[in-house]
């Protein structure tokens, strides 16, 4: 049975999960994303729609780090993922300066018997240097990928991208990266604890296969699965690395009526792991069947968000995606 570790211990029920708060990115002369507000609560699934070139794949790139924005934050949980420099940032090494340079001087008039003014220069050069510091040391504009899959997020990729040369049991080991401790030395030496991880990871990846509905080899080749196989092992490596939130990328594209059915059931059942689910999707059969909450882009701007109901009966998503006969 897969267990999935209560990161939401400390959230009541309908605790927001993630942030999304003016968040922006440009490409060049290109708004992909323009100031884009909204949250998603704890066990909602909640779908990403919009017309091609909306900003939905670039907002996932953002969340899971793999581009940084140009403005605005995500939070996950109350951390911040991404978040742009501001003037607050500088505030703490300033501030640190200010008293450092005041104590220092007093110390050096007190004790060293310095002239008042080659006390203050002293303390001064510390006190910059300390401000140096304390910018460098300032978290970077965005987690990096592995630092927002360590947070309990993991995603899926719009065109798949497994390890094609790799097997599939790698394929979802490579998952469990951020799951595992042991390291070069436990590898080196095989220890007591690079074995048992090895047994566990066997076990969770045979576990993670029946879960997803992969009736396949272990040692196969990823790229000789067929293309809605290659859908699923990749659900299956997204939840190896046991996340809190995971977000799906058009999981649907390219299946027939048949799979996208089973693929909704999976949905439901990783929902039913406790596991809150963000889907880009355009089959609205799937989206109006599944989704709590509908957000809505059209040329990076939100135009809509509420229950499938609402947004189907907006004139705008109407006007902007969905058309008449929807
Ligand atoms: N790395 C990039 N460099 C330059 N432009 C980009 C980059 N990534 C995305 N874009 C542009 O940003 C806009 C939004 O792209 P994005 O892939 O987020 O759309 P989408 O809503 O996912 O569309 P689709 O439904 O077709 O997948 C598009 O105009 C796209 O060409
Ligand atoms: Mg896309």
């Amino acid at each position: 049975m897969l267990i999935f570790p209560n990161r939401y211990r400390r959230f009541a029920l309908d605790d927001v999960v993630l942030e999304v708060n003016g968040l922006s990115k440009h490409f060049e002369g290109l708004v992909a994303l323009n100031a884009l507000s909204f949250n998603i609560n704890k066990g909602q699934i909640v779908s990403l729609i919009g017309p091609n070139g909306a900003g939905k794949t670039t907002f996932f790139n953002l969340v899971t780090g793999l581009i940084k924005p140009t403005e605005g934050n995500v939070k996950f949980m109350g951390r911040p993922v991404t978040r742009t420099r501001g003037r607050v940032r500088w505030l703490p090494p300033f501030i640190i300066t200010a008293v450092l340079t005041i104590i220092g001087t007093a110390v050096a008039l007190a004790c060293l018997g310095g002239t008042w003014y080659t006390c203050t220069l002293g303390s001064v050069a510390v006190a910059i240097a300390f401000t140096v510091v304390g910018y460098l040391r300032l978290p970077p504009t965005s987690l990096r990928p592995d630092q927002v899959a360590a947070l309990g997020i993991s995603r899926t990729f719009q065109t798949i991208h497994l390890f094609n040369q790799m097997s599939v049991l790698d394929n979802i080991l490579v998952g469990r990266y951020t799951q595992t401790r042991s390291g070069f030395f436990d590898s080196i030496f095989s220890t007591p604890r690079k074995k048992r991880e090895e047994r566990e990871g066997f076990q969770e990846a045979k576990q993670l296969l029946d879960f997803v509905g992969l009736k396949v080899g272990f040692l196969e080749n990823a790229a000789s699965l067929s293309y809605g196989d290659q859908r699923r092992l990749e659900i299956a490596r997204a939840l190896a690395a046991k996340p809190t939130f995971i977000l799906l990328d058009e999981p649907a594209a390219g299946m027939n009526p048949i799979e996208t059915i089973h693929l909704m059931e999976l949905i439901h059942n990783i929902h039913d792991l406790g596991i809150t689910v963000l889907l880009i999707e355009h089959d609205m059969k799937v989206v109006m069947g599944i989704s709590d909450h509908v957000v809505v882009l059209d040329h990076g701007e939100k135009i809509a968000e509420g229950s499938p109901a609402e947004v189907r009966n907006n004139p705008r998503v109407i006007e902007a995606y969905l058309g008449a006969a929807n």
